[in-house]
């Protein structure tokens, strides 16, 4: 059975297009197959547009590529996808809010699969000056997906 994997933040700009990304190439690596993941945001800001240039700078510096469009998460994903990720605890907050009650998705947090406490909340980047912050979010991106890999899609 497939299962469908949808990664979110506030703008669907920095981190979630990012956790899109790292998330399929850590499943074709393993060689896993009927895995199938997407992203989008909470928020309406950015929708229709590209994710953020520092976002695919650091992509490309790993040899990755995002072709995301923006999109809003909707009540129906509640029930499509078999696992919802947030980045932060704001966004796991919206997410227990916008879920229709008894929907299908597990809701998660990503950086509760692999990370030390201390950096379990993948940090809002957008703010930031520089690239810096982006390839923070990549690296606990990259453990995450690996250990959610491990624990979850990997029987
Ligand atoms: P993201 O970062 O949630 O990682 O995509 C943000 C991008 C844009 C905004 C907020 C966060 N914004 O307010 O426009």
């Amino acid at each position: 059975m497939t299962k469908k994997i949808l990664m979110i933040c506030l703008g669907n700009i920095c981190r979630s297009p990012i956790a899109e990304v790292v998330m399929v190439d850590v499943v074709a690596k393993a060689k896993v197959n009927d895995v199938v993941v997407d992203s989008a945001a909470i928020g309406s800001w950015h929708v229709g547009n590209r994710a953020d240039p520092r976002a695919l700078s650091t992509l490309q510096q790993h040899g990755l590529k995002s072709t995301h469009i923006v999109r809003q998460i909707k009540k129906q994903d509640f029930d499509e996808f078999d696992y919802i990720f947030g980045m932060d605890e704001e966004n796991m907050s919206e997410l227990r809010r916008l879920a229709p009650k008894g929907s299908k998705a597990e809701l998660l947090m990503l950086g509760d699969f692999g990370l030390p406490k201390e950096k379990r909340i993948i940090e809002d980047p957008y703010y930031q000056r520089g690239a810096e912050g982006f390839e923070v979010a990549y690296q606990q991106c990259v453990v995450a997906c690996q250990a959610f890999l491990q624990q979850r899609l990997q029987k």
